[in-house]
């Protein structure tokens, strides 16, 4: 399955901290945003990922990230010259998916969890056999913020509704999507919305309009982290620090992750904790083969 990271987007929530750069370049303690879905994708078995960003940034997450050979990825990239809304995303991506099945994830969603890339991996699977969409639910307190979700007693999804004034229920749908290669042709039916944005809520109803849309929850022992806002992306700092403190691993290291994937050998991994030189990422680096033998 390939994937796809949408970092566009306005950041103005963050001004003036995004005025000038990339709000998914921004740090989330010891890395950058984009690096936390970016090994999601990465631990759920996707490769091939596609990186949709402004104009203005894509040199920079070029330099970041590269080809991502590096670490046993292909990365390509695409600009959205303008912020027309999540389900853009399948408009710019049409050629990349290929009327192939796929994974969408917003490039400021954080996901953290016991097995988090086998949850989403074994979602993937069931779409490729079952075709339709998978979104992931989350209990949340503040649901008119978000996509939300009513489900019956069988957890099937009823209804679905874009920021409701008057929430049906707490299931807030995260920022990570799976579709069928259906996506883009359905994706370029879609009408702006009241706020002029293509929505991914309107695409996921296309699906449940079909009967194709498929809700997973997340229990409550997944952490679900937005980073819109300068106390979010400070709460997610936070948490990433008091996680990476207390056990002394790193959440969403990308060099960790292709090598535990198997997807570059010790040898690699050492060469790439050499670029860091004395910084503690590269000594990190260096620690993580060794640690495996204890
Ligand atoms: P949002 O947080 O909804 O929007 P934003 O990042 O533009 O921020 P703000 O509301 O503060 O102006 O976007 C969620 C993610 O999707 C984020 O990673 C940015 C990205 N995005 C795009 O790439 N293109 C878009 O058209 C939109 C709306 C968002």
């Amino acid at each position: 399955m390939k994937g796809i990271i949408l970092a566009g987007g306005a950041g103005s929530r963050l001004h003036p901290m995004t005025t000038a750069v990339s709000k998914q370049l921004m740090p989330v303690y010891d890395k950058p945003l984009i690096y936390y879905p970016l090994t999601t994708l990465m631990l759920a078995g996707i490769r091939e990922i596609l990186i949709i960003t402004t104009p203005r940034d894509q040199p920079a997450f070029q330099s970041l990230l590269g080809d991502g050979g590096r670490w046993g990825l292909d990365l390509t990239f695409a600009v959205q010259d303008q912020p027309r809304g999540l389900a853009d995303a399948y408009r710019i991506g049409a050629d990349f998916v290929d009327g192939g099945p796929s994974a969408l994830i917003l490039g400021d969603n954080l996901f953290y969890g016991h097995e988090a890339g086998r949850v989403f991996a074994r979602a993937a699977d069931t779409l490729d056999a079952r075709r339709g969409a998978v979104v992931f639910a989350y209990r949340v307190s503040d649901p008119r913020r978000y996509g939300v979700v009513e489900l019956d007693g069988q957890g099937r999804p009823l209804s679905i509704e874009e920021k409701p004034d008057d929430p049906r229920s707490p299931w807030a749908v995260t920022g990570l999507y799976i579709y069928d290669g259906q996506a883009p042709e359905l994706a370029a039916r879609l009408q702006p919305s009241a706020r002029g944005e293509l929505e991914i809520t309107d695409l996921n109803r296309a699906y449940l309009e079909q009967g194709r849309l498929g809700v997973e929850r997340l229990g409550r022992g997944f952490a679900w982290l937005d980073t819109g806002t300068p106390d979010s992306l400070l709460d997610a700092a936070a948490f990433v620090r008091t996680l990476e403190q207390r056990q002394g691993f790193k959440i969403a290291c990308p060099e960790e992750v292709a090598w535990r994937m198997g997807w570059i050998d010790a040898a690699q991994l050492a060469r790439l904790a050499e670029g860091f030189g004395g910084a503690d990422y590269g000594a990190y680096l260096r620690g993580v083969a060794n640690d495996e033998a204890r």
